[in-house]
């Protein structure tokens, strides 16, 4: 029988440009461990050493928990122990991985054969608590790995196989994120949007899909365009311009805020001198008077199950 699973999902980013709350990709950077353990008393109690909520009401895989908890009658008790390795609030999916991570595990621990189209619901119900609005782009993809596509209605989530030669690299800025950061840079975009931006959002969107079903990632690369959502927001990133066009001019295939910032990746290929572009961003940031880390990373395969 078993009495206890641990699962280490990957670190993601949303949106990709034009596929807001539409598009994920999972990446090798950071990754979130969590161990499910079954326990002689009832409830869920949460172990962890990082500075996160130990309520389980408070917390994202705690809610995880509590949801498929009541909803498949599991009388045992549950001890939760995250080990956070994604950095909280830079775009990189945090929540998502602890989510996603806590959803396969239950899924796995309690033999409860779940489809992957309803695990990714039920990670969902974490990001809920930290986005106030349910969003599934992030946790797909740390759930599935690769690029994902997710629509909701009805819902549907679909995986690709990224390209082979695709690497990103990753600047994330030493800046003071807001807590409720992800419901902060949700605000700012607009209710409306022009027809010719929509059209000009949903061929991008369109032609980074190809790229992935053709395995180009110069199409990829080249279709991270968005005038919607990233013009609206990237007042929210001190020195997003300077950083965009320096990786651009370093020979970076395409630019974008990572999910809802502040991080700011680039779409490269293995054959480009990617540690330049990393190099440019970090002058980018710079001369907005702002430190920043920067990752090289590639698309991850998805998480890793241990019983
Ligand atoms: N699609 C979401 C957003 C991702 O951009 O708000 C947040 O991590």
């Amino acid at each position: 029988m078993v009495t206890s699973v641990k699962v280490r999902a990957p670190s993601s980013t949303a949106n990709l440009g034009p596929g807001f709350d539409v598009f994920g990709l999972a990446l090798d950077a950071f990754h979130d461990e969590i161990t499910l353990t079954k326990k002689p008393w009832r409830g869920v109690r949460i172990l962890t050493a990082d500075d996160i909520p130990k309520d389980p009401q408070q917390n994202t895989a705690g809610l995880v928990i509590k949801s498929m908890k009541q909803k498949f009658k599991i009388k045992s008790g549950i001890e939760m122990r995250i080990k956070k390795g994604v950095p909280a609030g830079f775009g990189m999916g945090s929540s998502a991985a602890s989510a996603a991570a806590a959803a396969l595990a239950c899924n796995r621990l309690f033999n409860l054969k779940l489809d992957n189209k309803t695990l990714v619901k039920y990670a969902g119900i974490g990001e809920k608590a930290s986005a106030g609005t349910i969003h599934y782009d992030n946790v797909a993809a740390s759930l599935l790995g690769g690029f994902v596509v997710v629509k909701t209605k009805p819902f549907d989530v679909i995986r690709l196989e990224p390209p082979k030669d695709l690497v990103l690299c990753v600047a994330i800025p030493k800046l003071k994120v807001p807590k409720k950061k992800t419901k902060v840079s949700r605000a700012v975009i607009p209710k409306t949007v022009k027809l010719s931006d929509l059209t000009e959002n949903l061929a991008n969107a369109a032609n980074i899909v190809s790229g992935f079903l053709l395995k180009d990632s110069d199409l990829i690369g080249r279709s991270i365009q968005d005038v919607i959502v990233e013009p609206a927001r990237k007042h929210l990133i001190p020195g997003f311009s300077r950083v965009k066009n320096n990786a651009l001019d370093a020979g970076a295939l395409g630019v974008t805020i990572s999910g809802a910032g502040p991080s700011v990746i680039a779409f490269c290929k293995k054959s480009q001198n990617v540690k330049k572009v990393a190099k440019s961003m970090e002058k980018g940031f710079s001369s907005a008077k702002i430190d920043c880390e920067t990752i090289i990373c590639k698309p991850s395969i998805g998480p890793k199950i241990r019983v």
